[in-house]
């Protein structure tokens, strides 16, 4: 019997990547839902390809015939009886009510949306155990861990070590950084992805989103989760256990796996698309410290991280803000992690116990950072 997928993002860098790497497996998986935000284009020739019960367009900009329209249509997809996976490959906050949707209805959330986790760390944890929905990762690095970690009980493991490429300002002196132009942040040196997760890589705001999604998805402390920066993205994150022994899980830097695996795990199937690994041919491997006075976007998402409540909350929506006033070319390189910095401050940390105070939180932190760029 195949499994019914829901892809949410489904024109993005990784809705692609699922479609290319599902169009492999089609006897294990169908495609139930495809649904984008406003690329009506792209979703029509995908319809046309994988023939899905379900389609749904946030934003159309002309007519969507048949198909649903609003941001309702995540969670409209995310709920389906026929659906057994979602992949949410939204970016951005926008995916949470869907991730909270599936999970709630038990289903299995493949996430690459690493947004939601959080944001909303403690409640997706609490919908997945009320309604026994189960998240698998998709991020390249926690896809490493859950894949070394195995069956291991936590109490085994002393450290995860999350792997970084270091994003195209790797090398820069610290000087030239408050400048660089959207063009040379949008220069990612081993990956090609949308364009928001690519300015988070060039910030390391990235990095801090991937530390919280790790400390949530297995119950690691946050002392106990390190950060190196390996430019070469071919060991995608090592786990420490307590007698010493180090695993890590390598591979090409591909999204085509960690996307195939969170849809298969726990098993391994033929045919991920994956180019054969040549340790020669990749060498050598090399591994750097973080700069972290130079990258203070990934220190201030751990802070938040580290002090709970809403403050992940307000990382996230005010780093979201700045990027998108950075894309709009209003604001500097610098001035991203200027404006988390300057909501983190000024925002009282509050309690996240509700959707209710989590939304209040995330709108506060994108007013803020709107009034400080008009300012
Ligand atoms: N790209 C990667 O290699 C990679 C790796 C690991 C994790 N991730 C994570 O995966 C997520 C997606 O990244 P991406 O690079 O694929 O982004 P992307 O290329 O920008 O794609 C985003 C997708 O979400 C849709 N979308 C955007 N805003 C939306 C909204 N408000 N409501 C509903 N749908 C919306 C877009 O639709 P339209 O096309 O119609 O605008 C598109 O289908 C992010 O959380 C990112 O951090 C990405």
């Amino acid at each position: 019997m195949t499994r019914g997928v829901a892809i949410l993002g489904s024109t993005g860098s990784i809705g692609t990547t699922a479609l290319r790497v599902l169009a492999r497996q089609r006897e294990r998986f169908r495609i139930s839902a495809l649904t984008a935000h406003s690329n009506a284009a792209l979703l029509e020739e995908q319809v046309a390809q994988f023939h899905p019960a379900y389609v749904g367009l946030v934003r159309p900009n002309g007519g969507a015939g048949a198909w649903r329209t609003g941001p309702e249509c995540l969670v409209e997809a995310a709920s389906r009886k026929d659906v057994d996976v979602v992949l949410n490959a939204v970016v951005g906050a926008a995916g949470l009510d869907a991730t909270l949707a599936a999970l709630e209805r038990g289903k299995r959330v493949a996430l690459a949306n690493k947004e939601t986790l959080v944001m909303g760390g403690e409640l997706v944890s609490q919908a997945s155990a009320r309604g026994g929905g189960e998240i698998v990762p998709v991020d390249s690095e926690h896809s490493a861990i859950l894949q070394c970690i195995g069956s291991r009980p936590r109490s085994e493991v002393r450290r995860l070590v999350i792997t970084a490429s270091g994003g195209p300002f790797r090398d820069w002196p610290r000087e030239k950084l408050e400048t660089a132009t959207l063009a040379d942040a949008l220069r990612h040196p081993t990956w090609r992805m949308g364009r928001k997760i690519t300015v988070d890589s060039a910030t390391l705001a990235n990095k801090a989103l991937e530390v919280i999604e790790a400390h949530y998805l297995f119950g690691i402390s946050y002392d106990r989760i390190d950060v190196v920066v390996h430019p070469q993205s071919v060991v995608h994150s090592f786990v420490e256990f307590v007698d010493g022994s180090v695993i890590a899980q390598m591979g090409m830097p591909s999204m085509e796996l960690p996307v195939l695996y969170a849809l298969t795990h726990p098993e391994r199937v033929h045919d991920a698309g994956v180019p054969p690994y040549d340790p020669v041919e990749m060498s050598p491997l090399t591994f750097e410290r973080v700069r972290w006075d130079d990258f203070p976007a990934l220190r201030l998402g751990i802070k938040a991280g580290r002090a709970g409540g809403a403050l992940p909350a307000v990382f996230n929506a005010a780093n979201e803000e700045a990027v998108a006033q950075f894309l709009d070319g209003r604001i500097t390189f610098g001035g991203i992690a200027r404006a988390i910095e300057g909501a983190m401050r000024s925002l009282t940390n509050r309690s996240a116990d509700s959707l209710e105070a989590l939304r209040a939180a995330d709108c506060a932190a994108r007013t803020y950072v709107k009034e400080m760029v008009a300012c």
